[in-house]
């Protein structure tokens, strides 16, 4: 019921009503106001696959809203040993109120929602989607462009392996995107993806070269290649460092053009572009705290007030 395993779970009307909770919200992310709306909840933060920003802004934000967290990873629990996913979870069923869970399988969120009664966030799972990071992307560019409807987005990078983007992508085209998407051949978004973004009407270009497209981006978003999907380290070494957006790249950007990455980043961003007016992905980092705030409110069916004192 109060599942997140894809963007399809959400109408767009629910996104604007969960970026507005978010909004709400963030006094309460930022520590400067309490309201302890998830008090006597717990949450079961299951993370399979290394983190830094989804685990920690999930639980900044149950503490923030009051909850308390109980944190699961592979080392350090009988995981390690071959308890099973299905069995891990009837634990979580019993633990917890709500879960989130990240974990190397495509499919796995929806396998792990199937198998409880409790609310289950996908954190990413496999190549396959991260719904909650799309919300903090769009909470991001709508807090910089003051709308999500017909933006201009360049997608660079791994957009083959690259959950983030087949998440956003999917959601910024029912906004009326025109998407760029920018890889090597071997990092294609994957033909299904591209085939179900065009059936919403979307306007897309597939290319390999980043800089011509960037004077007319309102949005870049860039990915890391992910060495931990590749089945060959060859061949992760052959589109390593295909890109590298530099601050000199962006003489001819938009004023109000921003720059988003998921992180972490490797080569594909450098650290020279962290003090233009463009970068955003810190702030986009931030922003999960108050997203993840509302979604948890949604998934427990706890109201949002419209107002924070
Ligand atoms: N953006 C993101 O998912 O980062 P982590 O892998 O650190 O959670």
């Amino acid at each position: 019921m109060g599942d997140l395993i894809t963007m399809d779970d959400l109408t767009n009307e629910e996104i604007i009503q969960i970026l507005d909770a978010a909004n709400t919200l963030l006094p309460i992310a930022r520590g400067e106001a309490y309201l302890p709306l998830l008090q006597g909840k717990v949450l079961g933060n299951l993370f399979f696959e290394n983190s830094t920003r989804t685990r920690m802004s999930f639980e900044t934000a149950m503490k923030r809203l009051g909850g308390e967290v109980l944190n699961l990873s592979t080392i350090g629990s009988s995981v390690a040993k071959g308890e099973t996913l299905y069995d891990t979870m009837q634990m979580v069923d019993g633990y917890s109120d709500i879960a989130v869970i990240r974990h190397p399988r495509q499919g796995a969120a929806q396998y792990s929602a199937d198998a409880v009664n409790i609310p289950i966030l996908n954190a990413g799972d496999g190549a396959g989607n991260h719904p909650t990071q799309t919300m903090l992307d769009l909470f991001t560019i709508r807090e910089a462009h003051g709308s999500l409807e017909g933006l201009n987005v360049m997608m660079v990078g791994d957009l083959r392996y690259g959950r983030t983007t087949h998440s956003l992508s999917h959601a910024l085209v029912r906004f009326g995107a025109k998407l760029t998407l920018v890889s090597p051949k071997s990092l294609k978004m994957p033909i299904e993806i591209v085939s179900d973004l065009k059936s919403h009407g979307a306007e897309i270009n597939e290319t390999e070269e980043m800089i011509s497209s960037i004077s007319s981006a309102d949005v870049i978003y860039m990915t890391r290649i992910q060495k931990e999907r590749f089945p060959d380290e060859d061949e992760y070494n052959k589109v390593a460092d295909v890109y590298k957006l530099d601050a000199s790249d962006l003489v001819e950007a938009k004023n109000e053009m921003i720059i988003m990455h998921p992180l972490p980043r490797v080569n594909e961003l450098h650290p020279n572009v962290d003090s233009t007016e463009h970068a955003k992905y810190f702030q986009q980092a931030f922003n999960g705290v108050p997203t993840r705030m509302a979604l948890l409110c949604r998934g427990l069916g706890i109201e949002v007030p419209k107002k924070v004192k």
